[in-house]
């Protein structure tokens, strides 16, 4: 078991899952998050007014909001027809303010990797600070595409803070990644909008492409050729309407559930299915879930439709390492799955989970030994073999999908299970507990 100090116990908020009825209901997802700082971020060096729908209210991008009024823009909400709006006052291009206070973006690697860009392009001075978890993260896989690019950018030892100087000219490059990165892409992107030359990114994969999608909706082109991305500063955004769709990250949740409650069905409205995201489906379906696309349309260049999920037997697979990146987030519940499928699946590839926002692949190996799962861990990969689950203590280690993860592996553990820690889920689902315990699960939080 990996159980914290008794002290520690006392004083952590937690799940205690209990098992669960079939999860059945119609329900909503919160908004995604990659979509929601983006369009906070562009809006915010726009020129005009952005007004956003179904913004994730969660503290990732309640912070990125945070730190975009501490440079100058102002930003309002308010509730129109029982819907929440955001308005984003753009300040244009050039028009964000330098600070000399640390900007905190809390425990998003997005907030601190695409603000450093986006500040760099702006001409602004700034220090972005973090959480524990995010101070620990590695950072100079922005800053040296970034000083490449002309930019004075400092971490320490590679860490946050992130101090990035004002006054350098900046200059579009052309950019391979060595790892498929849509934060790295982004940052590097969001500084060409800045630059005085073509800025041009190359990834081995393609990664999430939210920065690609939205930013021609602002008025600034950008030319995507098979895993190349390039844009020409200097750009001047215009403001926009965006309508942000469900976060498939968090019906990830839901899917893996549903179809490992039996008896279950659940229609999840209005997720965002672009099909560098939709890893997650790709998997579950080829380990034998059910899950059907209904009612697909676009929504401002992003696929988006409902999901219907049903119970099934899933059966282990190997996943190919081609599809790591449209899957990137989803590893920690797609790893219950695998500890629930008949016979032993293989991930590879996936070396990446070691610097999230916890080592995930370490972390979920760890947790799913408390429970009783046979698995083999590697450098890069995982291989687990699905049997039955424990109950027990799990740590998250403050890291909101492995919280959410390890709640999901509840409903199927053979005693309760306990998941300390829990309080980062409000990063990314606001609302999660009180969601599946209204579909059905035994999730009480202490
Ligand atoms: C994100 C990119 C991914 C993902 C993160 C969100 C984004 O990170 O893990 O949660 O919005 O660009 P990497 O770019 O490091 O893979």
């Amino acid at each position: 078991m990996t159980s914290p100090p008794s002290d520690h116990l006392s004083t952590v908020p937690c799940y205690r899952i209990t098992g669960s009825a079939p999860l059945r209901g119609t329900v909503r997802v919160p908004g995604d998050k990659s979509i929601s700082h983006r369009a906070l971020m562009f809006g915010a060096i726009a020129s005009g007014v952005t007004r956003i729908r179904g913004l994730l209210e969660g503290e990732d991008c309640l912070n990125t909001a945070r730190v975009l009024r501490k440079l100058g823009v102002r930003i309002e909400t308010e509730t129109v027809d029982g819907q929440r709006v955001w308005t984003v006052h753009g300040v244009g291009q050039g028009g964000l303010i330098s600070t000399t206070e640390p900007l905190d973006v809390g425990n998003s690697g997005t907030g601190m990797r695409l603000l450093a860009g986006l500040l760099v392009g702006q001409g602004v001075s700034a220090s972005l600070v973090g959480d524990r978890s995010l101070m620990s993260r590695p950072m100079e896989r922005i800053a040296a595409p970034l000083r490449m690019m002309g930019a004075q950018i400092d971490t320490r030892d590679g860490k946050p803070p992130v101090v990035i100087q004002s006054g350098a000219e900046v200059i579009g490059i052309d950019y391979h990644l060595p790892v498929a990165s849509a934060q790295v892409k982004s940052s590097v992107l969001l500084a060409g909008l800045g630059a005085s030359h073509p800025t041009t990114v190359t990834e081995p994969e393609r990664s999430r492409d939210h920065t690609e999608r939205m930013l021609p909706a602002f008025g600034c082109p950008v030319a995507v050729k098979g895993n190349t991305a390039r844009l020409t500063g200097p750009a001047q955004l215009q403001g926009i309407e965006v309508d942000v769709p469900g976060d498939i990250s968090s019906a990830a949740f839901l899917l893996v559930a549903a179809t490992l409650i039996p008896g279950s069905e659940l229609l999840i409205e209005h997720v965002g299915v672009n099909p560098t995201r939709t890893g997650i489906i790709r998997i579950l379906e080829a380990m034998g879930a059910s899950i059907e696309r209904l009612n697909e349309r676009d929504i401002h260049g992003e696929p988006v439709c409902d999901l219907r999920v049903k119970s099934a037997n899933l059966t282990a697979i190997d996943v190919p390492s081609a599809w790591v990146p449209s899957a990137i987030d989803e590893f920690p519940v797609i790893f219950i799955a695998a500890a629930s499928a008949a016979g032993t699946t293989r991930v590879t590839g996936v070396g990446e989970l070691k610097v999230k926002e916890s080592d995930r692949l370490g972390t979920m190996a760890r947790g799913l030994e408390a429970l009783g799962v046979r698995l083999i861990e590697s450098d890069d990969g995982i291989e687990i073999t699905g049997g039955p689950l424990s109950g027990g203590d799990i740590h998250s280690h403050d890291d909101h999908r492995i919280a959410m993860a390890f709640a999901v592996a509840g409903a199927r553990s053979t005693e309760p299970l306990t998941v300390y820690d829990v309080t980062n889920v409000g990063t990314s689902f606001p609302g999660f507990a009180q969601l599946m315990q209204g579909l059905g699960l035994a999730l009480e939080e202490i």
